[in-house]
């Protein structure tokens, strides 16, 4: 910490704590003696004797102010604090700010805390980088199609290195809340439904934000600090509905939803953010089993963990805190470290010590936690250097994060259906294409809800991608907007049938605005709206072949167009390079890939719906699932419309010859190779996602129909083959059993080498000794 920047009238102190923070440097401290050995989330020694020593000259008042973090608002002029907050960010009373953007923005509170206060902490600024900043990505469950690992560490690293060179320093991602549940709006920041693919991917984003998979990057300046969230299960919220009750078994949460967020905390995550919903009667953000006992004494996290924004004042309408003191006192207890704009802590933790209702230890080790992560990240050193004007110019949407944000939609794209290879529309055709829907000249929808810094005005609307792909390559478009997202008339509808009557294609752009997805975004028809469907009803009377662009934030029910189109691409929503990336897969310069990780549903009724369901005592047959009695529906079939792992390609794929090179192995430490023959049989070159499953089947409790438990993206040219090993181990099959231990339970049990969670064709036998 630079003593100079402490306010002149404390001349003297100033004077005293810079002697103290020499000495802090490099020898102990009386107090860090005093202290003792803590916990850190380094482990490095000298950083933890920095911290104590700084500890050392901290008021309880200003511990707890390192505890707090405001949000600020944006004014014409930047970043402001509202009148409320301004005075604790002079009086030095603020670990964090949250949306401050710009590096002006972020050098003016910085100098307030740094050079007007009587320490002088430097500040930690939090930004939601949840698929880029201004280059925006795919949205992350459009991503997560991808099934490529490092695509989307790539793509959270370029995330962070345009944040940190705008000033930020701590990223509010990766989210990886399982969803099972296409009506919660939140499902476009996840992973989709599973947890072994969810965990990969958690890994892969902690990894790409701070750019190593231990901490030991933080600080330098293209990384961000990550946090998990939202610990834990708020995917699970019942009907949906944000915010809402999640009532879970103990195996359930912990075999289905947790394995993520720890995940997370394996590759170094330096954050955690408590989820705001309750779990059994128990909010997250007080839950001192959940905070303190799994994620620290289980699973080992050092670093700190933040409330949800007023998660804490939300312990008094839970109905668990009398009020919002109580609520302060519940969630530090649980292991809280820093208050999310509730400011809780700080108008009451104070009392609550003097009360010995908080232990002044509690304090210090929150605050501990905090201060750890601004030394890691340099700030104490200087806590200007992620402030440079020209490094932020320099790392803001270059050519290169644009390739990267075009590649990455062509490989988030999942084609669901292609009747008669309606696609690709090649450029020599000579077709004549008639592009049509709200969305295909739209560009404020593509970046979807959590679009960063990203400028919406800035997105190519997939218009713009189509026409600049066929220029001069004589297929002909012509457009025609036909309805809006919600409405249309007679006129527009005979515009856009007139565009086709001319056409031999059709292509409509249609789905969701970016604002029903997200957070509080809610949906229980999950249709494409009436006025979309009028649409393409009228379109369809034209006999022309009709290919559907998807765009939407959740699995749609696709139920009616999955009858009635030829073609459906799912497109969600695809940020900055939309419509190049798409525009890519329509004309097949990228022979899609994409599979997906979250299954649709056929109609809404189905929902919670997903592949690794259990058995039950009365399976259904999927031959005749007319017969009764059985775990059925009187009026739908109880599949997906798509299955997880489904996605179509321009080629297509063979795998056979599945098998071991042992047919059973040991139930601790040991492992076995799956070999299969994967073949391209098709006309293009391509990639294929190869998806392992497996079945336990009897444990001491239940076990899912299939799990995932390996994938492979293989690359192969048309007509080429090639032998791929999967290794499964031991561990691989471990789950919370009867007793609550996560082991490996012997047995026998059945493996897949498949395509999509749906094919059966490579099954093969083994069982755990
Ligand atoms: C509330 C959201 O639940 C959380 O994910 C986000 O990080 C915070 N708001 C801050 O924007």
């Amino acid at each position: 910490m630079k003593a100079n920047k402490i306010r002149k009238e404390n001349a003297l102190q100033a004077f005293m704590i810079s002697i103290i923070l020499l000495l802090a440097g490099g020898f102990y401290s009386l107090q860090a003696q005093k202290v003792g050995r803590w916990q850190s989330y380094s482990g490095d020694r000298d950083v933890e004797r920095r911290v104590d020593s700084v500890l050392a000259l901290m008021t309880l008042e200003e511990k707890i102010g390192q505890m707090t973090q405001f949000s600020a608002n944006w004014s014409v002029t930047g970043p402001i604090m509202s009148d409320d907050f301004q005075p604790y960010l002079e009086k030095g009373l603020i670990g964090s700010i949250f949306n401050a953007t710009s590096v002006e923005g972020i050098r003016r509170f910085q100098q307030i805390a740094v050079e007007e206060t009587r320490l002088g902490i430097p500040i930690l600024f939090g930004q939601d980088v949840i698929h880029g900043y201004k280059t925006i990505f795919p949205m992350p469950l459009a991503e997560s199609s991808s099934w490529d690992l490092e695509l989307m560490q790539e793509t959270a690293r370029i995330g962070a290195l345009e944040a940190a060179s705008d000033g930020i320093n701590w990223t509010f991602a990766p989210m990886v809340d399982l969803g099972r549940d296409a009506r919660w709006g939140r499902v476009m920041e996840g992973a989709g439904e599973d947890p072994y693919l969810g965990s990969k991917i958690a890994e892969a984003r902690v990894i790409g934000f701070q750019g190593s998979n231990d901490g030991t990057k933080l600080g330098e300046l293209h990384t961000l600090l990550a946090t998990g969230k939202h610990l834990a299960a708020y995917g699970a919220a019942e009907s949906g509905r944000d915010y809402n009750t999640a009532e879970l078994s103990e195996h359930t949460l912990r075999n289905v939803y947790l394995p993520p967020y720890q995940a997370t905390v394996d590759a170094g995550v330096g954050t955690m953010m408590a989820a705001f919903n309750e779990i059994n009667g128990v909010p997250a953000t007080g839950d001192r089993w959940l905070q303190t006992e799994v994620l620290r004494n289980e699973w080992g996290f050092k670093g700190f963990v933040v409330s949800d924004y007023t998660g804490i004042n939300e312990l008094v309408p839970h109905g668990v805190a009398e009020d919002e003191k109580h609520a302060a006192e519940l969630a530090v207890n649980a292991g809280i470290d820093m208050d999310m704009t509730g400011a809780t802590y700080i108008k009451y933790l104070i009392e609550s010590v003097k009360e010995g209702k908080v232990s002044e230890e509690a304090i210090n080790q929150a605050t501990r936690r905090i201060l750890e992560m601004k030394f890691l990240l340099g700030l104490f050193d200087d806590p200007y250097r992620y402030l440079d004007e020209e490094r932020a110019k320099a790392n803001t949407m270059t050519p290169e994060f644009m390739a990267k944000a075009r590649e990455a939609v062509a490989a988030s794209v999942v084609l669901l259906k292609n009747d008669n290879q309606v696609l690709p529309i090649a450029k020599g055709s000579g077709k004549t294409l008639a592009l049509v829907g709200p969305l295909m000249n739209d560009s404020i929808n593509l970046n979807g809800e959590w679009a960063g810094r990203g400028d919406r005005n800035k997105s190519v609307p997939i218009l713009q991608g189509l026409t600049e792909k066929y220029r001069g390559t004589g297929v002909n478009l012509v457009y025609a907007e036909g309805s809006t997202l919600t409405e249309t008339t007679e006129e527009k509808i005979a515009e856009a049938v007139a565009a086709a009557r001319q056409a031999d294609i059709v292509i409509a752009a249609m789905g969701e605005s970016f604002h029903w997805s997200g957070e509080a975004a809610v949906r229980t028809d999950i249709r494409l709206p009436e006025a979309q469907q009028e649409l393409l009803a009228a379109l369809k009377a034209t006999g022309k072949p009709i290919v559907l662009i998807n765009l939407s934030g959740r699995p749609l029910d696709l139920s009616w167009e999955d009858r009635e189109m030829d073609a459906i691409l799912q497109a969600w929503f695809p940020g900055t390079q939309g419509g190049h990336g798409i525009a890519d897969v329509v004309a097949g310069d990228y022979n899609p890939s994409g599979r997906l990780t979250m299954s649709f549903p056929r109609n809404v009724g189905q929902i919670p719906i997903y592949y690794n369901q259990k058995n039950t005592g009365r399976p259904v047959d999927l031959n005749d699932e007319s017969i009764d009695y059985k775990s059925n529906y009187l009026d739908t079939s109880i599949t997906p419309l798509y299955p997880f792992g489904h996605g179509l390609s321009y080629t297509t794929y063979e795998i056979r010859d599945a098998r071991l090179d042992r047919p059973s192995m040991k139930a601790e430490g040991d492992a076995i190779n799956v070999t299969a023959t994967v073949e391209n049989s098709g006309p293009a070159d391509g990639e294929l996602v190869v998806q392992l499953y497996v079945r336990d089947l009897v444990g001491s409790v239940t076990r899912p129909v299939k799990e995932l438990k390996g994938f492979e993206k293989v690359a192969l040219k048309a007509g080429e083959s090639k032998e791929i090993t999967l290794t499964l181990k031991s561990e691989d099959l471990a789950f919370y059993g009867i007793d609550m231990r996560k082991k490996t339970e012997p047995g026998n049990f059945k493996l897949w080498v498949a395509q999509s969670s749906t094919d059966n064709t490579n099954e093969v036998d083994f069982s755990v000794e």
